[in-house]
């Protein structure tokens, strides 16, 4: 594992698979890597239909908490953004924050936040969760490539043949965190055919 102690930023939305934010933050807390978490109103619905998780208590695992009409926190500024933060995740990554983000529509933190991020040259990755793809979602994704964002749909490496759903969680969470240059060992590595 890299050294914990870095300072990122979760955004989790209200796409489905919203195991995969609160696995993330779990991993994170666990290292002690310092989080600034954002839970957005529709991420509240689904977080409790599909995990049956308090919100409170994902609140009280992040380093800090801030709320998604709060305009004021610190990651709405470049002037904090720029030395403290290494990376912003948006997972899941619904399309309706996909499409405010691919248009610096800045409406609330999630979106602002991102924006500083990519004004500051910050790595920011987006876990999409829509399917089937119309082509409005194909271009915002598109778009946000070209500009260097990673797009990381939580799609599972059957490769690797997983037998649980938090195996198959686990493989993607660690290939997430991958992207956000932190290297877990919750991947299995590829290491070539049996
Ligand atoms: C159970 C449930 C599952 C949903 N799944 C998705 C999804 O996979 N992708 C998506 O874009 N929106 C999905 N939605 C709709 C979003 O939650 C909704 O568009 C919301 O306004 C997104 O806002 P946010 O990005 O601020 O969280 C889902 C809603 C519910 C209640």
């Amino acid at each position: 594992m890299h050294a914990a102690g870095q300072e990122l930023v979760l955004a989790i939305t209200g796409g489905s698979g919203a195991a995969v934010g609160v696995r993330l933050l779990e991993v994170l807390a666990e290292r002690g890597d310092a989080v600034h978490l954002i839970i957005s109103q529709g991420a509240e619905i689904v977080i409790r239909e599909e995990t049956g998780r308090a919100i409170g208590d994902l609140k009280a695992l992040a380093t800090y908490y801030h709320a998604p009409h709060d305009m004021a926190a610190p990651l709405a500024s470049g002037s904090y953004v720029a030395p403290n933060i290494r990376a912003m995740l948006v997972a899941p990554c619904s399309m309706k924050t996909l499409a405010a983000i691919a248009s610096g529509f800045a409406d609330n933190l999630i979106g602002r936040a991102a924006d500083v991020i990519l004004k500051e040259g910050k790595r920011l990755v987006l876990v999409p969760r829509e399917s089937p793809l119309h082509a409005i979602h194909l271009e915002n994704l598109l778009r946000l490539a070209r500009l260097g964002v990673t797009i990381a749909p939580p799609i599972p490496p059957f490769y690797q043949r997983p037998t649980t759903i938090s195996e198959m969680l686990d493989q993607i969470v660690g290939r997430i965190l991958d992207q956000a240059g932190i290297h877990t060992d919750l991947t299995r590595r590829w290491s070539g055919l049996r």
